[in-house]
């Protein structure tokens, strides 16, 4: 079964050809990050317009790189949820309506299941169950997988995402956005102990996070070494370093000690990351570490479908066909819609 995948959540316009028996034919990803830049964040209106104006070009693109003609399409899988509204209902109405004019099946993706089931694009993909750790601009969770579909959660943040701590956090920096990958660039030239910032939450028993008191910490941090500053209140280079490496080690710090726990008590030796912050380096390296130390296996999507794509959509709307799951006429995105909400299969 070969299926087209569209992911317009935010700020990417993503598009995958995935076959059931090949696995991944092709994907293409238009990304808005220039549009956003001059704001500083995503503007609504203006990703939805951007959508609109990339969805069929990028369509036909992909079918010409993967040498299939529409009629080859056997199904239609596009992101309903959760995200921005105008977005989502973009691509849902591409998606629902060109799958209505082929007279063929679509299926409505969840977001964080698509980015949740990324790894599995990969050789070597894990075998349920598994902890997963969902990190991403959005969402900050931990869920134990135990099928398609079957999320336990087992914690969340109780504030800001990850991502959106780092978007944050990067912004009060002056880094510009996208916030995440700036911050870990520059956080490359920081020099290690020379601030310390807390590890929230991490003294209670429990799974959930909270990030908004580092984005804080960072504020008052910045604030009294503007005060000291001999450079007219500005910041130099190497302090913006290394504040940005401080709290990038807090945030890094905390999501290992809470998926260790998450591992301990699950009595489970698998752990994925998934989602943007997946993308993040020192994430990948202190999880491995701690993942080796209890002779499990870490599993993650290559670099670019950590962060949005086509391919994940399509992969999971493709898992979802074949068990038979087809979608009503009606374009039904959803700008919030719970994992708990999805069927098994
Ligand atoms: O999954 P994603 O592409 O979109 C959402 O579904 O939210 O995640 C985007 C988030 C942003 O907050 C971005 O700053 C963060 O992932 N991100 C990173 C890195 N790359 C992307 N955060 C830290 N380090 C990175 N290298
Ligand atoms: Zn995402």
């Amino acid at each position: 079964m070969i299926v087209l995948g569209i992911e317009s959540s935010c700020d990417e316009t993503g598009i995958a050809l995935f076959d059931s028996e090949k696995g991944l034919l092709a994907h293409i990803l238009h990304s808005q990050v220039e549009l956003h830049a001059e704001y500083g964040g995503v503007v609504p209106e203006l990703a939805s317009r951007d959508h609109i104006r990339y969805l069929v070009p990028l369509l036909e693109q992909i079918l010409q790189q993967a040498n299939i003609e529409k009629s080859m399409i056997d199904g239609i899988a596009y992101t309903a949820g959760p995200g921005l509204i105008g977005a989502l209902m973009s691509g849902a109405s591409v998606g629902r309506s060109l799958a209505w004019a082929l007279g063929i099946p679509a299926v409505e993706v969840h977001h964080m299941e698509g980015h949740l089931l990324a790894p599995m694009l990969e050789e070597n993909p894990p075998a349920f169950p598994f902890v997963a750790l969902l990190v991403s601009g959005g969402h900050t969770l931990l869920a134990y997988v135990k099928g398609i579909g079957q999320y336990e959660l087992l914690g969340q943040s109780l504030d800001d995402a990850a991502g959106e701590a780092f978007d944050k956090t990067a912004k009060l920096l002056g880094l510009g956005y996208p916030g995440g990958p700036a911050l870990a660039a520059m956080a490359e030239n920081g020099e290690q102990g020379v601030y310390k910032f807390p590890r929230p939450m991490v003294d209670r028993p429990g799974l959930d996070f909270s990030f908004s008191g580092l984005k804080t910490f960072a504020l008052n941090t910045m604030q009294s070494e503007a005060k000291k500053s001999s450079l007219e209140g500005e910041l130099s280079m190497q302090t913006k370093a290394d504040i940005s490496l401080a709290f990038e080690e807090a945030v890094v710090d905390t999501l290992k000690i809470k998926c260790r726990r998450a591992l301990e008590q699950q009595h489970c030796s698998r752990l994925v990351i998934a989602g943007g912050v997946g993308a993040n380096k020192r994430l990948r390296a202190a999880l491995g570490e701690m993942v080796e130390q209890l002779a499990g296996n870490l599993y993650y999507p290559r670099i670019e479908f950590c962060t949005d794509n086509g391919a994940m959509i399509a992969q999971a709307g493709c898992l979802r066909l074949v068990a038979g799951e087809r979608q009503p006429l009606e374009i039904d995105a959803r700008a919030r819609w719970s994992m708990q909400e999805l069927s098994a299969i």
